[in-house]
Order: C-alpha cells, then structure tokens, then sequence
C-alpha cells in the first residue's frame, strides 16, 4: 500500500551525483527552507535503539562518532585519506590542497547561507579524529525536491567499524531538525559493494537502478524521513 505520495512537482532530472564533488563546484547557495525552529545550542534526539543523542547545529554525536563542520585545518588529513575508491565513488577526481580547501570553503558558505549543501567531517568521539565526511546536498541535479542525496566516504584505516553508517544515522537526524528534506537517497555505484551495504543497515529501501545523464549506472536506495511511505524511484528523482 502506498501510504506517501510526493505532490510536489518535479525538477531537472536524475543527472549524475557524483557525492562530494571535491573537484567539482557545490550548487550556488541558496536558501533550502530550512524551519525556522532549527534547534538552538544543544538539543537531544531519542534514539530507536535506545539511549539519546546530543548536539548542536553545527556537531552531532552518537557518543561513538560526532560530525563537526570541517575547516582548513583538516585539509591536509582529509587529503592524506584520500584513496583510489574514494576518488572513484566519491571524489570524482583526484583532489589537490587547493581543491579541499575551496571544497571546504564552499560548504563552509553554504552552511551559513542555509544552503542546499551539509557537509560534516567524521570524527571519532573518543578522541576527535578526523576518519571521514558525510554530506547531503539538497539540491542534487535530477532529484526531486524534498530529496537530501547523501554521500559519505571514510579515510581507509577507518574502514570496518560502523563509523560510516553511524555517521550517515545522524545526518538523517540533522536533515529532518534542520531542514525540509522529506526523502534521504543514497546512490551507489554497482561496483561498490561496501557502500551498497550501509543502506539496508539503516532501513534504506532499494529502489532500483538508474543511468546518469553520464551515462553512469547507479543502485538508489531511499527513506522517508517523517512520516511511513513506501517510495518507488520516481518519488526520489524525475524519469
Ligand atoms: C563506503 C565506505 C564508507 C564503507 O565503509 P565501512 O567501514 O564498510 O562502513 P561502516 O563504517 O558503516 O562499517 C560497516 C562495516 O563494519 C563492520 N563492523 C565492525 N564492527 C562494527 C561495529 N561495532 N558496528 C557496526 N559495524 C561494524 C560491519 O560488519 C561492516 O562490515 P561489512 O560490510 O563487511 O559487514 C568505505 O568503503 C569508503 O569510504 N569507500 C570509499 C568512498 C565511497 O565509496 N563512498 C560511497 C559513496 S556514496
């Protein structure tokens, strides 16, 4: 039974998502309706499994990992972390210090703009280290809007702990206190079996696969951030 459906009408089509886009511009910022009741200072979030989570606009943290907002600083790690299948399914390109810093500045505006783009560096709780980033931009070329599409990639010795699916649960948390994004997307490449995994350990629903304007194959996976709904793929991007 279809118990959602999406009245709002479609814009562009499913173009390519390519995640982070180090090397490619992030969309102009702009204002993405964020309610005007984004949570102050602190706030805590209950949890399915039990206990809470606390945070700030700009940090959220699950007691195992906190996403922070990344600043030049973190340049040089995040650019050390950097591997070939971060480059292929995330990156898009190979990164240079110039291109993570411009990277890191773009979404530095479009934080304070409310813009379409959320990016969040991954840090392990403990200690502060800095072992990934998480995105969500809402206002992927090709999707619907209301659809946050996000991306994530961890630096390799980071790799085989949960950090990653904790990291994209707490940007599900952000994306429905801090904006009006109805539907998270995950895209994945079908050589990426890694990454094809994270979706189903968070209820990510399988939608089907779909061809870029690239002409790129792509698994999409999707969940409805507030209310039950049992999407299809036109619900998460135009035919
Ligand atoms: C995609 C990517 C982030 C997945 O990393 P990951 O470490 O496998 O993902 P998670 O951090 O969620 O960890 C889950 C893995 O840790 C294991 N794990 C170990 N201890 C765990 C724990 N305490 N809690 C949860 N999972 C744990 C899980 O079993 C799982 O391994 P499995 O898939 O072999 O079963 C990583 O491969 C990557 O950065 N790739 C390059 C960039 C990329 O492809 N990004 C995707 C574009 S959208």
């Amino acid at each position: 039974m279809r118990l959602f459906v999406l009245s709002e009408p479609l814009v562009e089509f499913c173009k390519a998502l390519k995640g982070t886009g180090h090397t490619a511009p992030n969309p102009r910022p702009q204002a993405c309706a964020a309610p005007p009741d984004c949570p102050p200072k602190l706030r805590e979030y209950s949890r399915p499994t039990g206990g809470s989570v606390v945070g700030a606009v700009n940090e959220l943290s699950d007691g195992v990992v906190t996403l922070r907002a990344l600043t030049p600083t973190d340049a040089e790690v995040h650019l050390a972390g950097e591997d070939e299948p971060t480059v292929r399914f995330l990156s898009g390109g190979r990164s240079t210090m110039a291109t993570v810093l411009a990277w890191i500045e773009r979404n530095r505006l479009s934080r304070e703009a409310s813009g379409p783009v959320r990016s969040f560096g991954i840090c392990l709780a403990a200690t502060g280290t800095l072992v990934g980033v998480v995105e969500a931009n809402l206002a992927t070329p090709g999707f619907r809007p209301g659809v946050a599409n996000i991306s994530y990639g961890l630096y390799p010795g980071a790799r085989g702990h949960g950090y990653a699916t904790r990291a994209v649960e707490l940007m599900t948390r952000h994306l429905v206190d801090c904006t009006a994004a109805a539907i998270a997307a995950i895209q994945v490449h079908p050589e990426n079996p890694a990454s094809a995994r994270l979706p189903g350990r968070l209820s990510f629903r399988f939608l089907g696969e779909r061809v870029t304007a690239e002409g790129e194959r792509m698994l999409t996976y999707a969940k409805a951030l507030r209310q039950p709904a049992e999407l299809r793929l036109a619900d998460v991007c135009q035919p």
